[in-house]
């Protein structure tokens, strides 16, 4: 089996055994959330031999092309000596305010001492001084050094609850990232948008909405934000003034104890989709379902973005 080098240590690989469980076998205490190669929160840089490419996967080609790779999804097949990420990965962020959107969606302010030179939408990675880290995606527009996201708190829930209580402002959190391909791109402004998101899933589409509107697209825009009843819905006020200002961009909320599953809001109202691009954010299970919807209405695999919410597998 292949050795792992770190920190001077060399620790031979387990069958199956992924450079994360290596790690913590070991008792390094590896940053990590999902243990499925989405929130980037295990991020690994190579320094000799080479990550295998399916490690790889999601990353900023400027990442992959300097060895960087996710530890809970590699399995090397050759020896590997790895260190945390280097400077410019890596940001300092302090948290300047926090107010509550609904009786569970918490906004959160934070200050970076560089710009980020993200797109509304994309999501940044969260870890607290003890390495705690989860992934939450940006509602703000790129348009100065404050970042916005809003965080769903949940019950025993250790970052959210930690966001909402205990963290003040001036709290240090080091960010990385952005990350993630679901946002608006320009090029082709009279193209029908359709966003479709459940819970905290409109933080993204808030700022994607807001982007598409500022870089002058004329196509309709259609904005789902779906949830159980109305203590589930936030921003409404903010999301019906957009739309006044905006008569091609539509928003409705799509409560479960009003209209019915998403799914079938969607199929109703917009039963053909071909040449739409569609943005599709929240909890992974929904966002799979919404997807496949989207896609037998006729839209395009190419133009379907999401980003799905997955939540942290073990302690970490
Ligand atoms: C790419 C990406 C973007 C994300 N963007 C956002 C965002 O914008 N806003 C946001 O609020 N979250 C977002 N998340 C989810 C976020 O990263 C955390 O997983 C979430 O905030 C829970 O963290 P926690 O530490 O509070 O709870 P944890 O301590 O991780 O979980 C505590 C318990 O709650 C369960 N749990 C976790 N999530 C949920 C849930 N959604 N519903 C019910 N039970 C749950 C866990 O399984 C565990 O048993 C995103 C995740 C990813 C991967
Ligand atoms: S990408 Fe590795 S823990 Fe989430």
């Amino acid at each position: 089996m292949p050795f792992l080098t770190w920190d001077g240590q060399r620790v031979e690989m387990r069958p199956t055994e992924t450079v994360l469980d290596a790690l913590l076998r070991v008792g390094v205490p590896l940053s990590h959330s999902c243990r499925a190669g989405v929130c980037q929160s295990c991020l690994l840089h190579a320094t000799q031999g080479a990550a295998p490419q399916g490690s790889q996967a999601g990353l900023k080609p400027t990442l992959a092309g300097q060895g960087y790779f996710l530890a809970c999804v590699c399995r090397p097949d050759q020896d590997l000596t790895a260190e945390l990420p280097g400077p410019g990965v890596r940001t300092i962020t302090r948290l300047v305010a926090k107010s509550w959107l609904s009786e569970t969606v918490l906004r959160v302010a934070l200050e970076c001492d560089e710009p980020l030179h993200h797109r509304a939408g994309q999501y940044l990675t969260l870890f607290r001084i003890d390495g705690l880290s989860r992934s939450y995606s940006i509602a703000s527009l790129p348009d100065g050094m404050i970042i916005e996201l809003h965080v769903r708190v949940i019950p025993n829930g250790r970052m959210s609850n930690w966001l909402a209580g205990t963290a003040n402002p001036g709290t240090e959190l080091t960010a990385q990232g952005p990350a993630g391909n679901c946002f608006y791109m320009p090029g082709a402004p009279e193209q029908p948008l359709l966003l479709v998101g459940t819970g905290t899933g409109l933080a993204p589409l808030y700022g994607i909405v807001r982007d598409a509107l500022g870089q002058g697209h004329t196509g309709p825009i259609w904005l789902y934000h779906g949830a159980l009843d109305e203590r589930g819905l936030y921003l409404v006020h903010e999301l019906e003034e957009l739309a006044a200002r905006h008569p091609h961009f539509r928003y409705r909320p799509a409560l479960l104890s009003r209209d019915g599953p998403l799914p079938q809001v969607l199929q109703a109202a917009h039963p053909k989709l071909a040449g739409w691009r569609g943005f599709v954010c929240g909890d992974p299970q929904i966002v799979d379902v919404l997807k496949k919807r989207l896609f037998l209405a006729g839209m395009a695999s190419r133009e379907i973005n999401s980003d799905a919410f997955v939540p942290t597998a073990s302690p970490g």
